[in-house]
């Protein structure tokens, strides 16, 4: 989730890199590390023209990825050793590493439909990257084998007209359970954080010992994909494959609006762009300014009383943070409870065989405004509320097929968050 980038559009020449039409080929893939306190703040604040800021640095050794163009390999270079911080080319061309991904061997699919327990549909992998369409017919599927337990809400449509649907896993609707709210892909080009939603669907809707653990006495709202128009645009070719952004069009022909920039919450106070054509951090004309981000909203609000955790998930860097992410300068007074759970989450994760996620406040390294865990925590009252990056260690290209390594590992970390919110919040 980058934080900030220093693409500057508006020159007629740049507009088909603002409006995502970049393949970035003779791009690198630049890592600059900080070994102390001040340095995060000098990596982080690294800009010139042309670069992309892939991921800010969220503290020690924890890198700035940056993609940047042939003619400012030197600048870079020279700014990480003014510093004194670390400098790795992680890739030349980078560009073509994910233009190679391609499909995956037929072997492979066949295996991947295997080891997925059910197969829900010919076009649907729960190891693959699914197309939209196949999405939603997923999510139908799931409410037509379970009806006892999934329902699925139309909640609207997307800026271009695309119909987005919430999936409610309740084994008892009329209990007024607690609700735990998970959603996913507002970052369009952000694939592994929508194909874990749609695992939690398939493991909370399928497994014979989930229910008395996790959904007796909680209600689980998943909305595996918040852009949808994003997510297809990310689809549609390898030069769009790094779009971040919604798909509606501002001004100048500049396309998309920052979805976890754009909520009313101390909206664009800090860690924002104010021009439109910036292709990552553009908060909008306005809070809400976006169809996808109000459709989060009216979710939150009509269920504020009963939300008690929000999920929001993103890639990449392996981290569980907290509010505030406006600003590092203090804490919400509650900051111990929701360290604390996230830290039990992530213990879950490693004991699964997983990474440790990171775990710490939004906005201690680098503030940000606008994001959906800022509103849900500090607008709607949700107790607990993070921000997930899932995965490490390949941008945001993570490979199809390593997905049925990493999502049974966090799906653990899901349980503890479930058993948690039922222990606090649960009726017995
Ligand atoms: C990328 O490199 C190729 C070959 O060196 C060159 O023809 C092309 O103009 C370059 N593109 C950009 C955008 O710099
Ligand atoms: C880089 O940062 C400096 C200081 O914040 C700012 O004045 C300048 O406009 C920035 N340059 C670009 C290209 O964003
Ligand atoms: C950061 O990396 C340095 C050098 O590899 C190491 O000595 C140090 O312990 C690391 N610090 C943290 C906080 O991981
Ligand atoms: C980068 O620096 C190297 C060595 O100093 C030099 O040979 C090269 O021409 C520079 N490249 C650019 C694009 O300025
Ligand atoms: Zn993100």
């Amino acid at each position: 989730m980058a934080r900030r980038s220093v693409l500057v559009c508006g020159i007629l020449l740049l507009l088909e890199i603002c409006n995502g039409n970049q393949d970035y080929n003779n791009y690198t893939l630049i890592k600059i590390n900080p070994y102390n306190d001040e340095q995060v703040l000098v990596a982080n604040a690294i800009n010139a023209t042309g670069i992309e800021i892939l991921k800010n640095s969220r503290g020690l050794n924890d890198t700035v990825d940056l993609l940047v163009p042939p003619s400012r390999v030197n600048y870079t270079r020279s700014y990480a050793e003014e510093n004194k911080l670390g400098f790795e080319v992680k890739q030349e061309n980078y560009g073509r590493s994910f233009q190679e991904l391609g499909p995956p061997e037929s072997d492979e699919l066949n295996r991947t439909v295997r080891t997925a327990r059910r197969r829900y549909q010919k076009s649907f992998h729960l190891f693959e990257y699914n197309s939209y369409p196949s999405i939603l017919e997923f999510q139908e599927t799931v409410a037509r084998r379970r009806p006892d337990l999934v329902q699925v809400e139309d909640v609207g449509r997307s800026y271009e007209g695309r119909r987005i649907k919430l999936v409610k896993i309740s084994a008892n609707p009329e209990a007024q359970n607690p609700i735990i709210f998970i959603d996913a892909g507002i970052h369009a080009r952000e694939w592994v954080a929508p194909a874990m939603a749609l695992y939690l669907i398939h493991r909370l809707s399928s497994d014979p010992d989930v229910r008395q653990n996790v959904l007796d006495g909680v209600d689980w709202y998943i909305l595996p994909v918040v852009n949808p128009d994003g997510y297809e645009f990310t689809r549609s070719s390898a030069a769009h494959r790094l779009w971040r952004k919604t798909r509606s069009q501002t001004v100048n022909s500049c396309y998309g609006v920052d979805g976890n920039r754009n909520y009313g919450f101390k909206w664009a106070v800090s860690g924002v762009s104010t021009n439109p054509c910036d292709g990552e951090t553009y908060a909008g004309p306005k809070p809400f300014s976006e169809p996808e981000t109000q459709i989060v909203r009216n979710i939150m609000m009509k269920n504020a009383d009963r939300m008690k955790l929000y999920v929001s998930l993103h890639s990449y860097g392996n981290f569980l943070v907290y509010p505030w992410g406006y600003t590092g300068d203090f804490l919400p007074k509650q900051w111990r409870k929701l360290d604390s759970l996230a830290r039990s989450v992530s213990n879950a994760v490693q004991k699964a065989g997983g990474k440790p996620l990171t775990v710490l406040s939004a906005g201690k390294w680098y503030p940000a405004a606008g994001g959906s865990d800022d509103f849900a925590f500090g607008a709607v009252g949700v107790p607990y509320s993070y921000t997930m990056e899932l995965t490490d260690g390949y941008e945001f290209t993570f490979p199809a097929r390593l997905l049925k390594n990493v999502l049974p590992q966090f799906y653990e970390g899901f349980k503890v968050f479930g058993k948690s919110i039922k222990q606090e919040f649960g009726s017995s």
